[in-house]
């Protein structure tokens, strides 16, 4: 089964899960006497639905579990968990749903030793505390595995059995059998509490995992062409993963593979050497590298002479000719530079290591291969099966009918490089969705020429295409493609235009009002980006990015000012607050403080499921989660109170100190999604 499989099997089993779930809660609400229900026609429905999906579930289940056994069959055999057992050496960032796992896999297995590697699934408990803060939902499939055992037995009987062999844990107040065989865990608040503790003490700190070292080839543009929305979905995405894994103390090398290298130079060189013929000691004054771009080709496509040169500066240039060089250089510096200005304004840090890079790479790449019978010839082209008995598929092309390289040799060269010379661990391409099978076939190449070995493996990280509010591919009114600086451009214009709507840029300083506008109109562009399943194609509309509804960034922006102010408006200063946090010992006492501590809580849990899958919409989503959650804490617990003037009666330092925790829980997700944030807006 390949991982995207496993993804969505994973995908469905928790989604059954949580219908379930729901059904179970309905069916619960009946049992106590909620009557509610009964009467409405929805009770029958839901009463076929939870037997279908129970039934679903345990399939499911069952899939997993054998998809899993198949894949456990080489591992060897699991150590028992260490369980943290006082709370007082927790000094660093925790994942309660980890330690969750833990403490559940020893019940299990102590409970049922004869099974191999059972199924110990952790979830979320959902909104209704009679449910606890986490479930374990191991007895049914456990179940399902006994009786095809032979052993008779129901999961309630198999939930209670586990719930006898949980072994005492600081984190873990109580745990209860409900329904037809939940575990319903209830978190130690001591335990949220030390943690949110710590946050205030040392700062928001990343779950300890092994170090790795990890290449992100991300934005990727092409030289002496536009670089269009889809690499500006790349950068977005490419710089958040990247941050992610920087924050977890990876060793990150972020890449810009550029397209700088092809036979688009000969052209372009050729025609540099007309227009500017003393380039080699005058920089070319190119102002618009396109309109260059297009005159060369119209030469190209017109002048036979002209091509004839062209292609023979190809030769010159992919022999390392000095001149040539030199002049390609030239026009690569003018893309540079424009590339550059996008990343500045988006704060984007990227190294430069375009195709050409590969060159010299490329030659020993085709050699190996032909030495190592890898290569087929094919009408004058040298191709590449990934599995040369079945010719399943599409083969690569290694070497074209006139002895040039392609974007697959380029590749080639390129994930051998990462892997012999950078020895990195993981191998992370963030690049259009169209482009998945090239990575698929490159992936298979690799691993049959003995360059992928055991679970390296090509992790290709696609996205859909941006369209316009009319559903359309994104295009000017005109019809022409969207020039990115233009675009970011007319976000700081529209970003202002709403500051100045709620009458900001009365209230605000100069500088501040700038700071904001900047914050509101990159930031939007980004999380509009991120906070979509990035597989999906994106419709990209300013309306919608910059509303202050919703899950947007401004929303949230303002959401983290005004959490900000609460410490201002009780008159204590940034350094007061600052040496409250170094001695601060939070209380959870409040449903509502312990609901959002409990939010808090799970920021190393979205941490570990991002850099696993890639998929950044759960970050933004527990971002979005978090401000709901403060909401309701704000609304139903006084931080401040104040007399009928407003005079300040009395002041909770301890829930000022969740306020605290909050924006910084906050500020760091923010951080991670690569916005900057503002104390005033
Ligand atoms: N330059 C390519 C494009 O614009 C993207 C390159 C992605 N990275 C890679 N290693 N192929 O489509």
């Amino acid at each position: 089964m390949s991982d995207t499989e496993w993804l969505k099997l994973e995908e469905r089993t928790i989604k059954a899960e949580k219908e379930a779930q729901q059904i179970e809660y309905e069916l619960d609400r009946i049992a106590t006497g909620d009557l509610s229900f009964v009467g409405n026609p929805e009770l029958d429905k839901l009463l076929s639905e939870n037997e279908k999906l129970k039934h679903r579930l345990a399939i499911l289940e069952n899939a997993i579990k054998f998809e899993s056994s198949k894949s456990n069959a080489t591992k060897k055999p699991k150590e028992t968990p260490k369980l943290i057992t006082d709370i007082k050496s927790i000094n660093d960032s925790i994942c309660i749903v980890d330690e969750l796992k833990n403490i559940f896999s020893i019940a299990v297995s102590s409970a049922y030793p004869d099974l191999e590697d059972p199924p110990v699934v952790i979830t979320l408990s959902g909104n209704n505390p009679k449910f606890g803060d986490y479930q374990c939902n191991s007895a049914m499939p456990i179940c399902n595995l006994l009786k095809a055992k032979n052993i008779k037995t129901n999961p309630r009987e198999v939930a209670n059995n586990i719930l006898n062999k949980v072994p005492s844990s600081p984190f873990v107040a109580k745990v209860e059998v409900a329904g037809a065989g939940f575990l319903n865990i209830y978190l130690n608040r001591e335990i949220a509490e030390h943690v949110l503790n710590l946050i205030l003490k040392s700062g928001v700190k990343p779950p300890p995992v092994k170090r790795q070292r990890i290449v992100v080839d991300f934005s990727a543009p092409n030289i002496a062409k536009e670089m269009h929305v889809g690499h500006l979905r790349s950068t977005i995405i490419g710089d958040s993963i990247a941050r992610v894994l920087e924050f977890l103390n990876h060793d990150v090398l972020r890449i810009n593979h550029l397209g700088d290298w092809g036979t688009q130079f000969g052209m372009l060189i050729a025609h540099l050497q007309d227009k500017f013929p003393n380039y080699k000691t005058v920089s070319p004054p190119i102002a618009d590298l396109q309109a260059f771009y297009k005159e060369s080709k119209k030469r190209f496509d017109e002048d036979e002479q002209f091509k004839k040169r062209a292609y023979s500066c190809v030769v010159k240039l992919q022999s390392g000719e000095p001149d040539y060089t030199k002049a390609w250089n030239l026009i690569c510096e003018v893309s540079y530079r424009e590339f550059q200005k996008i990343y500045d304004r988006l704060d984007i840090k990227i190294i430069n290591r375009g195709e050409s890079f590969y060159q010299e790479r490329m030659n020993v790449v085709v050699k190996e291969f032909k030495e190592k019978g890898l290569l087929e010839e094919d009408e004058g082209r040298l191709i590449m099966w990934v599995n040369p008995e079945t010719r399943e598929g599409i083969p690569l092309t290694v070497v074209k009918s006139d002895g040039g390289y392609t974007y697959d040799t380029s590749d080639l060269a390129t994930i051998k490089q990462r892997v012999e010379e950078e020895k990195a661990d993981r191998f992370i391409y963030v690049v259009d969705s169209g482009q998945s099978n090239h990575f698929v076939l490159i992936d298979g190449c690799a691993r049959r020429a003995g360059i992928l070995t055991g679970d390296k493996k090509v992790e290709f990280v696609g996205f859909g295409v941006v369209l316009g509010e009319d559903k359309k591919k994104f295009k000017t009114r005109s019809g022409d493609t969207i020039k990115l600086l233009e675009l970011l451009d007319e976000g700081l214009k529209r970003s202002l235009d709403k500051l100045k709507e709620k009458g900001r840029d009365q209230v605000l300083t100069s500088e501040e009002l700038k700071k904001a506008q900047e914050a509101i109109s990159y930031g939007c562009i980004k999380y509009a980006d991120l906070s979509h399943n990035r597989i999906n194609d994106y419709v990209f509309s300013f309306d919608k990015m910059l509303d202050d509804k919703g899950n947007t960034a401004v929303y949230l922006l303002y959401a983290l000012t005004r959490i900000r102010s609460i410490a201002r408006n009780a008159q204590i200063s940034e350094s007061e607050l600052q040496s409250y946090a170094q001695k601060s010992s939070i209380k959870l006492e409040h449903d509502a403080e312990w609901k959002l501590g409990k939010v808090l809580l799970r920021f190393p849990e979205v941490i570990l499921k991002v850099v696993n899958d890639l998929f950044l919409h759960s970050l933004c989503e527990y971002l979005y989660e978090i401000t709901t959650v403060f909401t309701e804490f704000y609304d139903k617990c006084y931080c401040i109170e104040k007399d009928k003037s407003g005079n300040i009666v009395k002041i909770y330092h301890e829930r000022l100190m969740l306020c605290e925790a909050t924006a910084r829980v906050m500020e760091k997700c923010f951080y991670l999604l690569g916005i900057k944030t503002v104390s005033k807006m």
